[in-house]
């Protein structure tokens, strides 16, 4: 999406003023926030696929909603693609979430939280659920392209170091190429990501050192936080489906006891690639009810199967191998 022509009007406003209502802006004042403020005009400058990537807690979602808030308001249609399926900010956790943004009065964190398009990844971390993590994103980043979106800006998940954080980053950006790449980093752990970004992408990288004013958050926190966001997703009205036990990927094994799959996140999906909301597996008692409740009330023909357990309050009630459920491989 590299050269694609500025929208009118965008030069005529002054996109360094943070809009009033985000919540989320810097303080351009401060010499701290100077390197976010250029890597906001230079993506002003050359909208396309900005990739966000960083630690835990360095200020990526934060930078992520106030580029969108502005990009809005200069009239550039713009979509957050949030890749962070534990610490969601589009759709429920165990998804990623496409949020299509123009036309929004206001893009904050509470506002972007009901999804326009969601791919159900059905983990909270990255380990060992990589491949439908980076096909979703890649799905998503396509749909907001093909909604006409001039700017695509990629969320991602804290998970940086090592070869899992190093491939997870590289495979996103193999399947959804990014044009620009937004590093927040507080010293050099980003330098073997941003090494393999400049030596097999064409992405333009800015780099970006982490203010002081950017605060971590304990587990506690994180975890109140998800429990929040998976509430408030079921919140709106539960509907409770009778589940057939064929209707599920992977499918389950002959005989297999329904009583086992209570309490497992499910993606529920439309037949034509899209998951259309997640639901959560209730064992009905007797061994051939198996109930799903959800606020999703139609549209679903299949069930991808997730990898934990929740209540609909939010509370973990923890992972689920499906391979040692299933006793296969
Ligand atoms: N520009 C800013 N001004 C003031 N506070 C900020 C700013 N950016 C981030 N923060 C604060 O720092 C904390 C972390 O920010 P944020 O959630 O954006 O980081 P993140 O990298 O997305 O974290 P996570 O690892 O959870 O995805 C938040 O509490 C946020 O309010
Ligand atoms: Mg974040």
């Amino acid at each position: 999406m590299g050269g694609f022509l500025f929208c009118r009007g965008i030069k005529e406003k002054n996109l360094l003023d943070p809009l009033p209502g985000t919540g989320s802006s810097p303080q351009p004042n401060q010499h701290q926030w100077a390197g976010h403020e250029a890597a906001l005009e230079r993506v002003f400058a050359v909208p396309g696929v900005v990739f966000l990537v960083g630690g835990m807690d360095t200020g990526k979602t934060t930078f992520g909603i106030d580029l969108a808030a502005r990009a809005v308001a200069a009239g550039i249609p713009t979509a957050i693609v949030d890749a962070d399926i534990g610490q969601s900010t589009v759709g429920p956790p165990t998804t990623v979430g496409l949020k299509l943004c123009s036309g929004m009065g206001n893009v904050a964190r509470e506002s972007i939280r009901d999804a326009d398009g969601l791919g159900f990844v059905g983990a909270l971390t990255p380990a060992g659920h990589m491949l439908p993590l980076v096909t979703g994103t890649a799905k998503l980043v396509a749909r907001a392209m093909a909604a006409d979106c001039k700017l695509v800006i990629i969320d991602t998940t804290g998970s940086v170091s090592g070869v899992a954080g190093q491939l997870q980053k590289f495979s996103k950006m193999d399947l959804a190429p990014p044009d620009i790449v937004i590093a927040f980093s507080r010293g050099g752990e980003l330098e073997p990501i941003l090494g393999h970004t400049r030596r097999f992408t064409t992405a333009e990288v800015i780099e970006l050192e982490v203010p002081e004013a950017v605060d971590t958050r304990s587990v506690e926190e994180r975890t109140t936080y998800r429990e929040r966001q998976f509430a408030a997703y079921f919140q709106a009205g539960l509907s409770r489906w009778r589940i057939k036990p064929q209707v599920f990927m992977p499918s389950l094994p002959p005989e297999f006891d329904l009583a086992l799959l209570d309490g497992i996140v499910v993606g529920m999906e439309d037949g034509k690639g899209s998951c259309v909301g997640i639901g959560v597996l209730e064992n009905g008692g007797a061994r051939d009810t198996l109930k799903m409740v959800s606020p999703v009330t139609e549209g679903v023909k299949g069930l991808r199967l997730g990898s934990i357990r929740i209540s609909t309050n939010g509370r973990s009630r923890g992972p689920v191998n499906l391979r040692n459920l299933f006793q296969t491989e």
